[in-house]
C-alpha cells in the first residue's frame, strides 16, 4: 500500500506570537506540512522579514501577499459607499478585512492542493466566526485548523514553549493589548480598557494626536467623489491607498480618529474596544454630507436603514452570501448620483463639514433664500398646509375631549398645562 501523502495546511502567518508558535505546533500536533501566508492589508512593516521568519522557525513555505489594492476596492470603498458603520460608529477595518484574509487563504490552498487552513483567532472573539464561515463558504472541504481556540495554552506557557522551540519572542508582546490594523482603522481591546469606566490611556494610540497636541491651526480638505467613491484629494486625482494613507496622517495629526465603544460583539459579549480610524471617519463623514445634498429624503432614511444592514453583514461574518449581493445592488444603484466635493474642517479632535457642492445637488439656494431671489411660491404654502394638516384638524374636532381629557391622562404629555401668564 502506498504510504499516506502528508497534509498540507495553509497557515495566515501575520509573524506575531500565536501565528509562530502555530507553525511548529500544528506539525507536532496535525503532521501536517506548514506553508503561511502574510497578507499585507497596509500595516505590515516588513513582509520579507516575516517571510524569513516564517522559513526559519520550519515552515515548508513562505508566501506573501500584497493585497491592499484589493482590499481598498473591494471592501472599504464598497463599505464606504454603503456607509457601513458598526452601531453607528465602527468603520469595521477588522470586520472587513477578514473575508478577504479567508479568500486569499482559500485561493492559496488551491493552488497549492492543501488539504486544511489555520488561522490565530481565538475562541471568544469575532473574527474565528468571520473566517470559519467565509471558508466554509468559498471551499466547504477544507479543514480549518485554528491552534490558538485548541491547545489552551496561557500566554506565559506559549512564550515558554516558543522559547523550547527557539522561535523568537519580540518584547512587544509584554504590551497588555491586543490589537489589529489595516489600511481602514487599528482595534484595541484588553488591558485596562477592559474596565469600561477607565478612561483610554494615551498609550493605547498609534495613529492619532491627543487633542492637548494637535495644532492650534484648523486644516481644511477638499475631498471628491464620483459615484461614492473618493477620488481626489485637494483637486490632485488620487488613488485610493494614498488618500486612505494621506487622510491617516491629517486626521490623526489633529486628533480625529479615536473611538471608544461598548460594543455587541456576534458571540454575545458585550466588549470595550478602542479603534483609530482617521480616514475612515473623514470619509464618512463627507460622504454622508454628499448624500445629504444629492439624495431625496426618503432615499436617505433608507439608506440608513440599509447601512446598518449592511454594518451588522460584515460584522457578523456574512460577507459571502446572497443578502450581500442584495444590498450591494441597492447600494450602487443609490451612488450612481453620488458625484461632488466636499470640505473639512480638521481641528483639535473634530472632523466638521464646512462646505458641500455637486453638478447634482438638490439644494436650490433660489428656493431656500429668504433674499428677494426667492422663488418660492409662498402662496401655495397655504394650500399644502390645509391639506397636509388636515387629517389632525379632523381628528381633533371629532377627538380633542378625549385626546385632552380625562381618559387621556397617561398620555397628558402631548399637551402641556396652561402657560400662567405674567402679565398682573
Ligand atoms: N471588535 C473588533 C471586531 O470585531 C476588532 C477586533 C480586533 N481584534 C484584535 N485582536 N484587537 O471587528
Amino acid at each position: 500500500m502506498a504510504a499516506q501523502r502528508k497534509k498540507t495546511v495553509i497557515l495566515a502567518y501575520s509573524g506575531g506570537l500565536d501565528t509562530s508558535v502555530a507553525i511548529k505546533w500544528i506539525p507536532e500536533k496535525y503532521n501536517m506540512d506548514v506553508i503561511t501566508v502574510t497578507i499585507d492589508l497596509g500595516a505590515v512593516k516588513d513582509l520579507e522579514g516575516i517571510r524569513q521568519k516564517a522559513l526559519k522557525i520550519g515552515a515548508k513555505k513562505a508566501i506573501v501577499v500584497d493585497a491592499k489594492e484589493t482590499f481598498v476596492k473591494y471592501f472599504i470603498f464598497p463599505a464606504l459607499q454603503a456607509g457601513a458603520l458598526y452601531e453607528g460608529v465602527y468603520p469595521l477595518a477588522t470586520a472587513l478585512g477578514r473575508p478577504l484574509i479567508a479568500k486569499l487563504l482559500a485561493d492559496v490552498a488551491l493552488e497549492e492542493k492543501a488539504d486544511a487552513v489555520a488561522h490565530g483567532c481565538t475562541g471568544k472573539g469575532n473574527d474565528q466566526v468571520r473566517l470559519d464561515v467565509s471558508l466554509q463558504v468559498l471551499n466547504p472541504k477544507l479543514e480549518i485548523i485554528a491552534p490558538v481556540r485548541e491547545w489552551k495554552m496561557t500566554r506565559d506557557e506559549e512564550i515558554e514553549y516558543a522559547e523550547q522551540h527557539h522561535i523568537p519572542v519580540e518584547a512587544k508582546i509584554k504590551s497588555p493589548y491586543s490589537t489589529d490594523e489595516n489600511l481602514w482603522g487599528r482595534s484595541i481591546e484588553c488591558g485596562i480598557l477592559e474596565d469600561p469606566w477607565a478612561e483610554p490611556p494615551e498609550e493605547v494610540y498609534k495613529w492619532t494626536k491627543s487633542v492637548k497636541d494637535a495644532p492650534q491651526e484648523p486644516q481644511y480638505i477638499e475631498i471628491r467623489f464620483e459615484k461614492g467613491v473618493p477620488v481626489a484629494l485637494n483637486d490632485e486625482e488620487t488613488d485610493g491607498i494614498t488618500l486612505i494613507n494621506t487622510l491617516n496622517a491629517w486626521g490623526g495629526k489633529h486628533g480625529v480618529g479615536r473611538i471608544d465603544h461598548l460594543e455587541n460583539r456576534l458571540v454575545g459579549i458585550k466588549s470595550r474596544e478602542v479603534y483609530e480610524a482617521p480616514a475612515a471617519i473623514i470619509l464618512h463623514t463627507a460622504h454622508r454630507a454628499l448624500e445629504g445634498m444629492i439624495m431625496t429624503k426618503d432615499a436617505l432614511r433608507f439608506k440608513d436603514i440599509v447601512s446598518a444592514h449592511y454594518a451588522d453583514l460584515i460584522y457578523n461574518g456574512l460577507w459571502f452570501s446572497a443578502f450581500h449581493q442584495d444590498l450591494v445592488a441597492y447600494v450602487l444603484s443609490s451612488q450612481r448620483i453620488l458625484s461632488g466635493t466636499v470640505r473639512i474642517r480638521l481641528s483639535k479632535g473634530t472632523c466638521t463639514v464646512v462646505g458641500r457642492k455637486s453638478p447634482l445637488s438638490l439644494y436650490s439656494e433660489k428656493l431656500a433664500t429668504y433674499q428677494k431671489e426667492d422663488t418660492f411660491d409662498h402662496s401655495a404654502a397655504l394650500g399644502f398646509i390645509k391639506i397636509y394638516g388636515l387629517p389632525v384638524k379632523t381628528q381633533a374636532q371629532k377627538q380633542m375631549d378625549i385626546l385632552t381629557g380625562r381618559e387621556a391622562l397617561h398620555l397628558e404629555s402631548i399637551m402641556p398645562p396652561k402657560v400662567k401668564s405674567i402679565d398682573k
